[in-house]
C-alpha cells in the first residue's frame, strides 16, 4: 500500500444510514452500520489524502486524521455534501445508505395511538450522489450499489444514470457480506472495465478500493 497515493487530495465519504423523524420519538432509517465508509475514510487517511467523513448516526469511532460531520436526516447530508463539493474537492465516495424517502410532515408531538389503520405519506429524498456528479465543479464520483439481485446490471444502470466515474457493488442476500458485517466482497466497475475484490475484511477491502480510485482518478 502505498502512504502516498492521495497526498494532496481532498476526499469527501458519505456513510451511515440516514434518519428521516416521524415525530420527536420516532423515525425511519435502515441497517446500514456505516463500517464500509468508516474503513474507506481511514484508508484514504493513510494514503494521504484530507479526508472529510459525512456521517449519518452510527456508533464507529472517528479513524485517525479523518475530519467528521454528523449529520441525521438525507437532506441535512445533502447540504454539507453539495457544500463540501462547492468549496472543491477532488474524490467523493457516497458508501451512506440514504433513505429514499422521508415522511412528507414531521409530527411537532408524539402522534397518539388512536384508529385501526394511519396512514403515513412519503416524500422522495435527494439523490445526493447524482447532484454530486452534475454539479460543475464536480470531483471524481464513485457510488456503492447494494443489490439482491442481478448485481452486476443494476449497477451498470445506476454508474450510467447517476453519472459515475465508477461504482463498487456487494450482494447483499448473504449474510457474511455487506451491512453490519466486518468483510465484504465488491466488483468495481467503470465505464470501460471492472475488477473483482473478493471477500476480504472491509479495511483490506477499503485499501484496494482506494488504490483503483487513486489509479482511475489520475
Ligand atoms: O439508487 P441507489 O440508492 O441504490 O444508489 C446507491 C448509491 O447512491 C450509493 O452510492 C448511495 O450512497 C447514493 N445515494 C445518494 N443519495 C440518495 C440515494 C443514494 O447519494 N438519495
Amino acid at each position: 500500500f502505498d502512504y502516498e497515493l492521495l497526498t494532496g487530495r481532498h476526499v469527501v465519504i458519505t456513510a451511515g444510514p440516514t434518519r428521516e423523524p416521524i415525530d420527536p420519538v420516532r423515525y425511519l432509517t435502515n441497517k446500514s452500520s456505516g463500517k464500509m465508509g468508516f474503513a474507506l475514510a481511514a484508508a484514504a487517511a493513510e494514503a494521504g489524502a484530507r479526508v472529510t467523513l459525512i456521517a449519518g448516526p452510527v456508533v464507529l469511532d472517528t479513524p485517525n486524521r479523518v475530519e467528521r460531520i454528523d449529520v441525521v436526516r438525507a437532506e441535512e447530508m445533502y447540504q454539507a455534501s453539495l457544500d463540501a463539493v462547492e468549496k472543491g474537492c477532488d474524490i467523493f465516495i457516497a458508501t451512506a445508505a440514504v433513505a429514499d424517502y422521508r415522511p412528507t410532515v414531521t409530527a411537532d408531538h408524539k402522534i397518539k395511538k388512536s384508529t385501526e389503520e394511519i396512514h403515513l405519506t412519503l416524500v422522495k429524498n435527494p439523490d445526493i450522489i447524482a447532484a454530486v456528479a452534475d454539479h460543475a465543479n464536480r470531483p471524481f464520483t464513485v457510488g456503492f450499489a447494494a443489490e439482491t439481485q442481478d448485481v452486476i446490471e443494476y449497477a451498470q444502470g445506476k454508474l450510467k444514470n447517476k453519472n459515475l466515474d465508477m461504482i463498487a457493488t456487494n450482494d447483499v442476500s448473504g449474510s457474511d457480506v455487506g451491512f453490519n458485517s466486518d468483510n465484504n466482497a465488491l466488483t468495481v466497475i467503470w465505464p470501460n472495465g471492472h475488477k473483482v475484490l473478493p471477500l476480504a475484511s472491509k479495511a483490506q477491502i477499503a485499501k484496494q478500493l482506494i488504490e483503483l480510485i487513486a489509479i482511475r482518478h489520475s
